[in-house]
């Protein structure tokens, strides 16, 4: 790590197969562009994603694949630090005492318990309550200037704001209190089958999302169905949610300006639109699946990264949880 440097750190969570294109555009993407001017730790969030059921033989499967997919869209685990959450065990210790510095009335404002508990209402377990304390921790611990994220989690970066700040009321500066990066944008890339929802790993309807796994023929089929507007112009405009989507992803994957993208598709309409969109991003995560394939066939060098990346992690955040730990008035240990 170069001192110099500020710190990034962020995380995702590995249910589901693949990432979908909302993860990507929103967050993964500018993680990769990131590792050129910051020190970067990055971490597949594997405690975050217990908190709603899991089949323990397929998240291990899935966490495996999470793991090499970063690295195919182009985190250098070299570069940056990149490991499984659930090897360093400063996130969950400092996570207890950070929750003793979060409030009950704050958790429950969270928006994304109140629609997380509504949708599995059989399973309202603690660990999903306070689940944005655990991201306070991971956060912190690593003392992170900056969190890339999507716009759907920066209520929870500003509950770590206010939980570092509360923290270094009561014992002193301490806690790097971190900004959210959060892209202009991409920030919040839509459901293809309903353009009013966020594109959603957990969305039923597989349509509704791009996977960035999913092969180029799949990708075209589901652009070719996305849900737009009535209308036929490639215009950006308010209240078209859906034709505002696909210029939005066309725009970030293509490098073009939204009104480059318009200036192209002028005069075409939806269906030749969606069908370019469609196979520009098909072109684009083709060569991420192919890397991702032969990286899952080298089992040993991903475990030689997450191995290094858990120990380069825990050198960081060991420092911080001492200090913690004397702060709050616990006895040394040594
Ligand atoms: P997760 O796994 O739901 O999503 C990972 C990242 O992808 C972004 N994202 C989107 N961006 C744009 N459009 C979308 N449709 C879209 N869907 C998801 C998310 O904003 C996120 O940046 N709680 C986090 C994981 C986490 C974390 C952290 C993040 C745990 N600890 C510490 C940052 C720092 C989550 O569930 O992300």
């Amino acid at each position: 790590m170069n001192n110099e440097k500020k710190l990034i750190f962020s995380g995702i969570q590995p249910t589901g197969n693949s990432f979908t294109l909302g993860n990507y555009i929103g967050a993964v993407r500018n993680w990769g562009t990131l590792q050129n001017d910051y020190n970067c730790v990055y971490s597949i969030v594997d405690l975050h994603s217990i908190t709603v059921k899991q089949v323990p033989a397929e998240l291990r499967k899935n966490s495996l694949s999470a793991y090499a997919l970063l690295i195919a869209c182009g985190i250098d685990p070299q570069r940056s630090v990149v490991f499984f959450q659930s090897h360093n065990k400063c996130h969950a210790e400092l996570s207890w005492v950070l929750s003793c510095y979060t409030q009950f009335g704050e958790l429950s404002r969270m928006t994304q318990f109140k629609d997380k508990s509504a949708k599995h209402t059989d399973n309202v377990n603690a660990g999903l309550f306070t689940y944005p304390v655990l991201m306070a921790a991971d956060i912190l611990a690593y003392n992170a200037d900056l969190v890339p994220i999507g716009v759907d989690q920066k209520q929870h970066l500003e509950l770590a704001r206010n939980i570092a700040q509360r923290f270094n009321h009561t014992h002193g500066e301490f806690f790097t209190v971190p900004e959210a990066y959060i892209p202009k944008v991409g920030q919040k890339i839509k459901s293809l089958t309903d353009p009013t929802k966020k594109m959603s790993k957990s969305d039923e309807n597989q349509n509704g999302s791009v996977y960035v796994l999913d092969d180029k023929d799949t990708v075209i089929r589901k652009f070719k169905k996305a849900v737009t507007d009535s209308g036929s112009e490639v215009k950006y405009a308010d209240g078209k949610d859906g034709i505002n989507n696909l210029i939005t992803i066309y725009s970030v994957i293509t490098g073009k300006s939204i009104q480059e993208t318009e200036r192209e598709f002028d005069g075409k309409g939806y269906g030749e639109f969606k069908l370019a969109v469609g196979e520009t991003v098909a072109d684009h995560l083709a060569p991420i699946r192919e890397k991702h394939s032969s990286l899952m066939e080298d089992k040993q060098y991903l475990k030689e990264c997450y191995t290094e990346g858990a120990a380069r992690a825990m050198s960081i955040t060991q420092k911080t949880l001492t200090k913690v730990y004397r702060k709050v008035g616990f006895v040394d240990a040594r």
